[in-house]
C-alpha cells in the first residue's frame, strides 16, 4: 500500500488534513446506496424523450456526478461547469459567471449536480444564471444538504442525505483543498480540534 510521508489515508478511521482532525463519519458503501435511490427517483422522473442535461458543479460534485450517472437509465448527457464569484480580483459572494457552459441549456432540461448546499446562496445565484440562459426547466440534485443551515426559498429537488450543520471533508469535498480524494466522508472530530 502506498503512504505519503507517513500520512496513510486508507481505511482510516481518524485523519489529518492541513491543521485539523477529521473522523470518518459516512462510508463509502452508505454514499453509493443513497446516490441509488436518487438515481432511481430521478430514472422515474424522466421520460426518454427527456434527454435532461446533468450539470455538475466542479471541483466538489466530481465523484458525485460520477457514481450517480452510473445509476441513471434513461437518455441524458452530462457537462461540467465552474462558477466564478470573483469581480476582478475581489470576491462579491455572489455567483458571477458559469465558467466551461459549453451545450447551450436553452430549452432543455438540466439537473443541477452539486456536492453539498450549505446556505444555498450558490445554488439559488446558479438557478438565476440559468433561468437566464433560458434552460426550460431546472431541477436541483445534491449530494449533502444541510437543511439546518439552508436559508433559501428554492426548491432542492433531490438531497442524498442530509447532515448537521458540521463541516465535513472527502468524497470530492475539501478542506483548503485537500481531502477531496477520500472514498469515505469525514466530519471535523470537535473533540481533539484546538
Ligand atoms: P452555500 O453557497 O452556502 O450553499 O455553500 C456551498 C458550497 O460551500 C459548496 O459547494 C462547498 O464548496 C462549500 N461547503 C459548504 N459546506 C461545506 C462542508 O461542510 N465541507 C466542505 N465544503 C463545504
Ligand atoms: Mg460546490
Amino acid at each position: 500500500m502506498i503512504n505519503f510521508a507517513g500520512t496513510n489515508f486508507f481505511n482510516m478511521e481518524r485523519i489529518k488534513l492541513h491543521d485539523k482532525y477529521f473522523k470518518i463519519y459516512i462510508e463509502h458503501q452508505e454514499i453509493l446506496d443513497k446516490i441509488k435511490m436518487v438515481a432511481d427517483q430521478i430514472n422515474s422522473n424522466y421520460s426518454s424523450d427527456d434527454v435532461p442535461l446533468f450539470l455538475a458543479v466542479l471541483n466538489g460534485s466530481f465523484m458525485f456526478a460520477a457514481d450517480l450517472m452510473k445509476e441513471i437509465g434513461i437518455p441524458c448527457e452530462i457537462s461540467f461547469i465552474k462558477l466564478s464569484s470573483y469581480s476582478g480580483t475581489e470576491s462579491t459572494g455572489e455567483v458571477k459567471e458559469i465558467i466551461g457552459l459549453n451545450s447551450s441549456v436553452e430549452g432543455r432540461k438540466v439537473i443541477v449536480v452539486e456536492d453539498i448546499v450549505d446556505t444555498g446562496n450558490t445554488i439559488t445565484d446558479l438557478h438565476k444564471l440559468l433561468v437566464e440562459a433560458k434552460a426550460a426547466d431546472i431541477k436541483i440534485c445534491t449530494l449533502l444538504l444541510k437543511p439546518n443551515a439552508y436559508k433559501k426559498s428554492l426548491k432542492i429537488d433531490y438531497a442524498a442525505i442530509q447532515i448537521p450543520n458540521d463541516f465535513i471533508v472527502g468524497y470530492g469535498l475539501d478542506y483548503d483543498e485537500h481531502g477531496r480524494q477520500l472514498k469515505d466522508i469525514y466530519v471535523l472530530d470537535k473533540d481533539n480540534n484546538k
